[in-house]
């Protein structure tokens, strides 16, 4: 499904969200949407999925205007995605069955779906009773049941642990080779736009207008994202965050010994060393 956003502006009474989108989502085209909290972000997904209406400008889908919510145009939360009181293959049979398909066979298809996310064993397993990655699992599995044109991600690891989350990212990643649809994703996790985007739209505050776009080659991709280093840096500078060496304020003293306590907040080579530490874990997990 092809998008195209003309001249979009959203605001809700009087504080504008957003000012002047002017983008066209090629069909099967996975696009990142990173952006600061509150700068509109969200809202751009709920006006594909016709649960708001664009303020000024025209959003059309396949050609043709987005007039409210459509099974075609699927919308996935980061949490709280499934019904509590449903099993995992209730949850996602659920889908079809909104879609007048008999009960047996959407619970047919809905168990192969839980295969293909390695949920095979915990169909009849209450949400509550699986963790977290695991519900995401069965929440990506009742997104793509109904086989969307296309897929609105919200954050949709965003709850996840670092490592959890990087085996979501290939688990979407294969149903989207599978099923090809168009997907807009919000993430505020700068690798995992980098991992699975086509194009990265990086937004300013609001109202959100696009700062910058970066196209992403067609090779191959891996999490061992070194390959896109400079476009990291750039993409996180342009959300404000210090991508630079921070040594802390200049030294008037020569630096006490290793494992002397720092006096008047110089730092030692041991305090040194502990604060490079969490970098070194966040780059070799994120
Ligand atoms: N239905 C609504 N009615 C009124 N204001 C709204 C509505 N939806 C969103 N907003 C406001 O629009 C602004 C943008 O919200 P949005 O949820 O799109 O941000 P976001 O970029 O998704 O943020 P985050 O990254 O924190 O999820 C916020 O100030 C929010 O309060
Ligand atoms: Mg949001």
């Amino acid at each position: 499904m092809k998008l195209s956003f003309k001249n979009i502006d959203k605001q809700f009474s009087d504080l504008p969200v957003i000012k002047g989108f002017d983008r066209d989502i090629g069909d099967g085209e996975l696009v990142a949407l990173v952006g600061p909290s509150g700068c509109g972000k969200s809202t751009l997904l709920h006006l594909v999925a016709g649960l708001e209406k664009p303020s000024a400008g025209t959003l059309l889908a396949d050609g043709k205007p987005i007039k409210g919510a459509h099974p075609e145009r699927m919308l996935m939360f980061q949490e709280n995605a499934l019904y509590p009181w449903l099993t995992l293959v209730q949850n996602v049979a659920l889908a079809l069955e909104l879609q007048k398909q008999d009960k047996s066979s959407a619970l047919r298809s809905a168990r192969a779906w839980l295969g293909k996310v390695n949920l095979a064993g915990f169909e009849d397993y209450f949400p509550h009773q699986v963790s977290g990655g695991m519900r995401q699992r069965a929440a990506l599995a009742r997104a793509f049941i109904t086989n969307p044109k296309a897929l609105l991600l919200d954050e949709p690891f965003g709850a996840l642990d670092a490592l959890t989350r990087m085996t979501l990212q290939d688990v979407l990643r294969q149903l989207i080779r599978e099923t090809t649809p168009t997907v807009l994703l919000v993430t505020h996790d700068v690798d995992e736009a980098l991992f699975l985007a086509d194009r990265i739209l990086v937004f300013s505050a609001r109202p959100a207008t696009v700062l910058k776009e970066f196209t992403l080659s067609q090779q191959e991709k891996s999490h061992d994202l070194s390959a896109f280093a400079s476009m990291r840096r750039e993409i996180l500078g342009l959300l404000g965050i210090n991508t630079e060496v921070d040594n802390g304020p200049p030294r008037e003293t020569a630096p006490p010994s290793v494992g002397t306590p720092a006096a008047g907040g110089v730092l030692t080579a041991d305090r040194a060393e502990s604060r490079a530490a969490p970098k070194f874990t966040e780059e070799a997990l994120a």
